[in-house]
C-alpha cells in the first residue's frame, strides 16, 4: 500500500509540481478561516525547498464549475502560506499557458510558485487529456500531497501522475498509514462513533462497519432514521421517512454480525418560539420541538460504550455544534476519549475543524484532512489518485 515518497525523489533543480488540497474555508472578507490544510503540507514544501527544487503548487478551491469566478481565487490562501513560510509566494493568474509557463521557467532552486484554481478549467474535473497535458508541461516531476481529493479522477490527480514521474508527499503518506489501522485489523475492542447528517450518504460507510467495528455508536441527524423506523415520534424534527426498510435492514445486519449499534435515548431540543434548550427522552420530545443534541442519559451511554475500546474512528458531530448551546455532548463523548488509552482517529468532512473548535482535538491520535477522501478510504475503496501513484520499492 505504501506509495513511492517525495523523499526519494531527485528534485533539485528539477521543477516539480504539487497537488495540495488548499481548500479551506475562506471568509466573505477574503481571510481564511481554518488553514489546517495548508499547514499540514508545510513539511513536504520545506523538504523540497531544502533539497533545491523548484515547486510549482496547483489545487482547487471551492466549485466554480469551470468558471473563472474570482469569488474562488486562490489569492487569500496564497496570503496565508505566504505567511506560514515566511517568505512570498507568487500566484499566476491562471494554471495553465503562457504566464504560468514563464513563471516555472523563471524559479530558481529552492523557490515556490503557485498557480490559480484548478477549477476555472472545465477540463480539470472532465480530466481532459489536453488540460492534464498542458498541466503536466509544466514539470519535470510530481508530488500528491493532496489526500483530500484523491477520490476524485481529475486531471491534476489522475492525468498529470499518468505522465510524469510521480511520488507521494508525506500528508499522504501519513494519511494512509493511519487510516488503513481501519482497512487492516484494528485493535479490538473497535468502536466506530458517527455523527452528522445524511444517512444517505453515510449508509456504505456505516455498512462498512458491519461485522468489523465491535460497537457503532450513532448520533446526530444521522441517528434520526433509525429512531424513526423503530415508531419513535421525534416531535419537530425533520426526519427522512424514505429509509425505515434501509435502516432496519442494516440494524439486524448488524446484530448478527456482533456489531453492536448503540442509539440516543434522549436528546437536547429547541422547543422554539425562543424557549430555551430542554431535555426530552425518547418517546416524550414534545411537538414542534427540534432536535439538536444528544441527551445527558445518551452522554452517559455513548461514553460508558467507549471505556475499555482500543480503537475508535469517529466521524461527525453529535448536535449541531455550530451552536454553543449545543455542542456539550458531542465535546463530552470526545473529551471522555483523554481517559480512553488507545488508538483514536477522526475524519471525513469537517470532522477536524469540530474537534479543534470544541478543544477537544487533544484526544486524537490523528485528525484526517481528508473529507469525502477519508471516507472512501476506510471503507477500502480504490482511490484513482492513490491507484495511479507507484508503490514504494
Ligand atoms: C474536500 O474538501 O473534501 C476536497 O477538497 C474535495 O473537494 P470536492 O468535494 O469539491 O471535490
Amino acid at each position: 500500500m505504501a506509495k513511492r515518497s517525495v523523499a526519494s525523489a531527485p528534485v533539485r533543480g528539477r521543477r516539480v509540481l504539487v497537488r495540495v488540497d488548499f481548500n479551506v474555508p475562506v471568509t466573505p472578507s477574503g481571510e481564511v478561516a481554518d488553514d489546517r490544510r495548508i499547514q499540514e503540507a508545510v513539511p513536504t514544501l520545506r523538504h523540497l525547498q531544502t533539497a533545491g527544487a523548484r515547486t510549482i503548487l496547483i489545487s482547487h478551491l471551492g466549485r466554480p464549475n469551470g468558471q473563472r469566478d474570482m469569488r474562488y481565487s486562490l489569492r487569500p490562501v496564497v496570503h496565508r502560506l505566504s505567511r506560514i513560510l515566511g517568505e512570498p509566494v507568487p500566484l499566476a493568474s491562471d494554471a495553465v499557458g503562457v504566464e504560468a509557463i514563464g513563471a516555472a521557467a523563471k524559479l530558481q532552486n529552492g523557490q515556490f510558485l503557485m498557480l490559480e484554481n484548478l477549477r476555472f478549467h472545465a477540463g480539470e474535473e472532465a480530466n481532459d487529456p489536453a488540460f492534464a497535458a498542458q498541466l503536466a508541461q509544466l514539470g519535470d516531476l510530481f508530488v500528491e500531497e493532496a489526500f483530500g481529493v484523491v477520490h476524485r479522477a481529475h486531471a491534476s490527480t489522475v492525468g498529470v501522475p499518468k505522465r510524469l514521474p510521480s511520488f507521494a508527499g508525506f500528508l499522504v503518506e501519513r494519511e494512509v498509514r493511519e487510516l488503513s489501522h481501519f482497512t487492516g485489523s484494528p485493535e479490538r475492542p473497535y468502536a466506530a462513533l458517527l455523527g452528522g447528517a445524511k444517512v444517505s450518504d453515510k449508509l456504505p460507510l456505516l455498512s462498512s462497519f458491519v461485522g468489523r467495528a465491535d460497537r457503532l455508536l450513532i448520533g446526530g441527524a444521522l441517528a434520526f432514521p433509525f429512531l424513526a423506523a423503530s415508531g419513535a415520534d421525534l416531535g419537530g424534527t425533520a426526519v427522512d421517512r424514505g429509509l425505515d426498510g434501509a435502516v432496519r435492514e442494516f440494524l439486524e445486519r448488524s446484530e448478527s454480525h456482533g456489531t453492536h449499534v448503540v442509539l440516543p435515548e434522549d436528546f437536547l431540543v429547541d422547543p422554539g418560539a425562543g424557549a430555551p434548550p430542554a431535555v426530552a427522552p425518547l418517546g416524550a420530545i414534545p411537538a414542534g420541538a427540534e432536535i439538536k443534541d444528544i441527551g445527558p442519559a445518551t452522554r452517559r451511554r455513548f461514553t460508558e460504550a467507549l471505556v475499555g475500546t482500543r480503537t475508535v474512528f469517529w466521524n461527525g458531530p453529535l448536535g449541531k455544534t455550530e451552536e454553543p448551546a449545543f455542542s456539550n455532548g458531542t465535546r463530552e463523548v470526545l473529551g471522555s476519549l483523554a481517559g480512553v488509552p488507545g488508538y483514536h482517529v477522526g475524519a471525513g468532512g469537517d470532522s477536524a475543524h469540530c474537534a479543534q473548535s470544541l478543544g477537544v482535538a487533544g484526544v486524537f491520535q490523528y485528525l484526517s484532512t481528508g473529507g469525502g477522501a477519508a471516507l472512501e478510504f476506510v471503507q477500502g475503496a480504490s482511490l484513482p489518485g492513490l491507484a495511479v501513484l507507484p508503490d514504494a520499492e
